[in-house]
Order: C-alpha cells, then sequence, then structure tokens
C-alpha cells in the first residue's frame, strides 16, 4: 500500500509557510553540495525545489543514490526562500523510494529524431506536458461551448467505405475480404444525424495516406467537425469564428503558455474576409505563379498567413479545388460556397467549411462529373430523397489549432504519439 499524499505541487503555492506536506513525484534534477541536497521535484501538476540536510533527513546516505527520474515520497515543510524559484520550497523531513530508474537517455541538447524515437520519455518534460494541458483544455473549452450552443455530441465510425475528401490520400483495410477505409471525415455520418439531432459534432481521429511531409500534415490527426441543418455558408464562417475566438480567449489565460514562452494573443474580431479570387490577385502581385482553378499551395498560403494579423476567411473555391459535395453559387456555378479558415503567423488553414448540396439531382450530376460511382454514394445519395434541407458545415483540425496557439514548428508537437508518412512508433 502505498502511504497517503496530503498534497500536490500546484497546492503548495497557496498554503501557508510551515505548513506540514508528504507528496509524490519525480526527480528532475538533484544537486549535491556536501551535506545538503536540492531536488527539482515534479509531480505532473507542477514543480518544486526540495532540500534535505544530513541533520533532518535520517536516511541521507539513501536519499543521496537518488537519481533523475526515481520517483519518490517527500514530506516536510513549505518554506519561503528567496533564493528558490518562485521563493518556496520544501525542507524534507523524510525521501522515500518509490521505484528506482536507471540511467535517463535523454539528455540535454538531444536532437529531433532522437526525442520522437524516445517520445515514450520524452513526454515526462515540462514542455510536453504544458502542451498537452493545453490541448485537454483546448477541446474541454470546445465541448463545452458547443453544448451551450445547442450542438450535440455524436461518435461515427472509423471504419468506412466512401471517400470524403478523394481517393488519393485512403488509407484501405481488408474488412473480412472487403475492401474499406480508414474515415478521413465524419461529415457525412453528421450530414445524417443533422436530420434526427438538427445540430451536431464530432471529435475524433481522421486518418489521411499523405505522403506529404510538410508541418502541418499528419496522417492521424484529431478532427473537429460540426454539422447544422437549415444553415448556409454564412452561418458556417460565423460559428468558426465564435467558436474559434471563444476557445482563443479561454486558452490566452492559461499558465501553461508562459511555461512554453507563447505569447498568444487572441485574434481581434471580425475576422478578415477575402475572396478566393481576391486572394489570387494577392498571391500574383507577391510573385507566385497560381491560376483561377489551382489550388494555392503550402508555401502560397504561407504567404497569404503571414499577411494578416488575425485569422482571415478565403471564400468562394473554384469547384476544381474542392470536394464534389459542396454546394455551388448560383451566380457562378463554377465556385463553391465554402472557405478555408487561415490562421496567422505562417499557420495556414486550421478550417474548411461550407454548405453541402442537398438536392438529388444536382449533387448525383456533381457525383458523376467527378467520374466517381454513384453505386459507393447510395446512402449519402438517398439522405437527399427524404427532406434534406439546406445545410452547412466545417471540419477542425486540432494539432493545427493547438500548433498556432502554442507556436509550434511542427503539427506532431501538439500530438502526444504523433503519426506521419515516416512514424508509426512509438
Ligand atoms: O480540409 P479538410 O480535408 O476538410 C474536410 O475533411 C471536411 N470534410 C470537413 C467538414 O466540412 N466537416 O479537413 C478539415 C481540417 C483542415 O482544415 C485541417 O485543419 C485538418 O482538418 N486536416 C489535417 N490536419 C493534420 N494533418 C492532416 N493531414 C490534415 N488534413 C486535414
Ligand atoms: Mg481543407
Amino acid at each position: 500500500m502505498l502511504e497517503r499524499a496530503t498534497h500536490t505541487i500546484k497546492d503548495l503555492w497557496s498554503l501557508e509557510e510551515g505548513t506540514e506536506v508528504s507528496l509524490y513525484g519525480w526527480v528532475r534534477n538533484k544537486r549535491e553540495h556536501g551535506d545538503l541536497i536540492f531536488i527539482d521535484l515534479r509531480d505532473g501538476t507542477g514543480i518544486i525545489q526540495v532540500s534535505a540536510k544530513r541533520e533532518n533527513v535520517p536516511n541521507f546516505e539513501k536519499v543521496k543514490t537518488i537519481g533523475r527520474e526515481y520517483a519518490i515520497f517527500v514530506s516536510g515543510k513549505v518554506v519561503n526562500d528567496r533564493r528558490a524559484p518562485r521563493g518556496r520550497e520544501i525542507r524534507a523531513g523524510s525521501i522515500e523510494i518509490v521505484a528506482k530508474s536507471e540511467p535517463f537517455p535523454i539528455k540535454k541538447g538531444a536532437g529531433k529524431k532522437f526525442l520522437l524515437d524516445m517520445r515514450h520519455l520524452h513526454i515526462r518534460s515540462i514542455k510536453v506536458s504544458a502542451v498537452m494541458r493545453v490541448r485537454s483544455e483546448v477541446c474541454n473549452v470546445a465541448r463545452e461551448w458547443l453544448r451551450k450552443e445547442g450542438f450535440v455530441e455524436i461518435h461515427a465510425p472509423s471504419i468506412i467505405t466512401m471517400a470524403v475528401e478523394g481517393g488519393a490520400t485512403l488509407f484501405p483495410i481488408d474488412y473480412f475480404g472487403e475492401r474499406a477505409y480508414l474515415t478521413q471525415s465524419s461529415q457525412f455520418y453528421e450530414e445524417a444525424a443533422i436530420t434526427g439531432l438538427g445540430k451536431v459534432y464530432t471529435l475524433q481521429p481522421s486518418f489521411r495516406a499523405e505522403m506529404s511531409r510538410t508541418r502541418r500534415h499528419l496522417t492521424e490527426f484529431w478532427h473537429l467537425e460540426c454539422e447544422m441543418a437549415f444553415s448556409t455558408h454564412e452561418d458556417v464562417m460565423n460559428l468558426e469564428e465564435r467558436l474559434i475566438s471563444h476557445i482563443a480567449e479561454s486558452i490566452s489565460e492559461l499558465e501553461e503558455l508562459s511555461v512554453i514562452n507563447r505569447k498568444f494573443e487572441p485574434p481581434q474580431r471580425p475576422f478578415e474576409r477575402i475572396s478566393y479570387d481576391e486572394a489570387i490577385e494577392i498571391l500574383k502581385e507577391e510573385g507566385y505563379e497560381i491560376e483561377w482553378g489551382e489550388d494555392f499551395g503550402a508555401e502560397a498560403e504561407r504567404h497569404l498567413s503571414m499577411m494578416f494579423d488575425r485569422p482571415v476567411f478565403v471564400t468562394g473555391f473554384p469547384k476544381s479545388t474542392r470536394a464534389f459535395y459542396h454546394m455551388l453559387s448560383e451566380e457562378n456555378p463554377e465556385v463553391t460556397l465554402s472557405s478555408d479558415l487561415i490562421a496567422p503567423e505562417g499557420y495556414g488553414e486550421i478550417t474548411t467549411g461550407g454548405q453541402r448540396i442537398h438536392d438529388y439531382e444536382s449533387l448525383l450530376k456533381r457525383i458523376e462529373e467527378e467520374g466517381l460511382n454513384p453505386e459507393d454514394y447510395s446512402w449519402y445519395l438517398e439522405l437527399r430523397k427524404y427532406g434534406m434541407p439546406p445545410h452547412s458545415g466545417f471540419g477542425l483540425g486540432i494539432e493545427r489549432l493547438i500548433a498556432w496557439i502554442c507556436g509550434l514548428e511542427h503539427v506532431r508537437d501538439a500530438c502526444l504519439f504523433p503519426r506521419t508518412p515516416s512514424r508509426v512508433r512509438p
């Protein structure tokens, strides 16, 4: 049986000086000065200095054997001391070893690849923990907000048979002899679910067999997707703006951002809105070769993203750059009622959203135009036969949002165990 701890490290800063405490934690660092030992103790809630004097700690010789990453149980008094980080430390009365550690393989200055190979050990670093706390909070805040807005969380299957975002990035699986895939998006299931629930969202992994080795692509990412019945493209942009502003404001107050040295100012509202045509003009002026009807490409999008101090919606993408399900504009049927939301500072696309085709014949026509087999989309098409109203939705990549908020170099740094083309372990 483990002895009972009285506190965690985050509790210690508000306690009265002299309070007796006992707590568990891991040794981040140990320094010996003769009859005095300092330990930096972390427990997942924070970090505090522990000082152990030979005269106070009966098993001092044993304490000397403690090394980095040992799990220990410390009892002592909370004492203010200007020399300690944050002006406080624990003066130990006893320190017990709970679990020993071999010499820790991760040293200061370790390279990126080594750290990724050692991710199972590296995740105990203070910075990784801070990002994971931000990530958890982003999901909590999003869920709470969507619930208040009347959205119902649904859970869609991950094993599917339809390409939502084109065949090129599907992960095939052998489903007892039948060809199935890992889902790219829960959108089609949400479109079915809105007829029963009105407004729905999913927060679950999506998969893309995406060979692009960029800072923004994972093969498995967490996808927050919303879908609303009786709504337009305009409604969905407003929803995105309100949700993302709310998340940004809540998260900007977290202490974790200062742990990772990120100064994050929540963006001003309203977000910018420019048309695809305007974006093309801007990019041409900036020296990019890009023709109407083409996608921006990573570099051009990054450039665009650097030009604004807040997120910018790019609206009205040509249908040649979009999947078949996008609603076409009545004025110009070459253009879709859809948008990408581009985060600032070079982070680029964080959402794609828009209105869906709700009419059976129009959807069938688009499926055929794209050279797809209508049979593959039979149930999705059939939804259009039974009172399908105008509806719209969007998808947001959680890791991309976190990379922007936390100022991360690569989306994989927003994952506990990232999946990229070159990495399926640990
Ligand atoms: O732009 P995407 O492909 O749009 C869809 O999947 C729609 N069906 C969503 C919807 O309307 N319900 O993906 C949506 C978002 C992107 O904007 C991006 O943030 C993220 O998902 N995303 C990725 N994140 C990391 N790695 C990848 N390979 C990603 N692919 C998309
Ligand atoms: Mg997109």
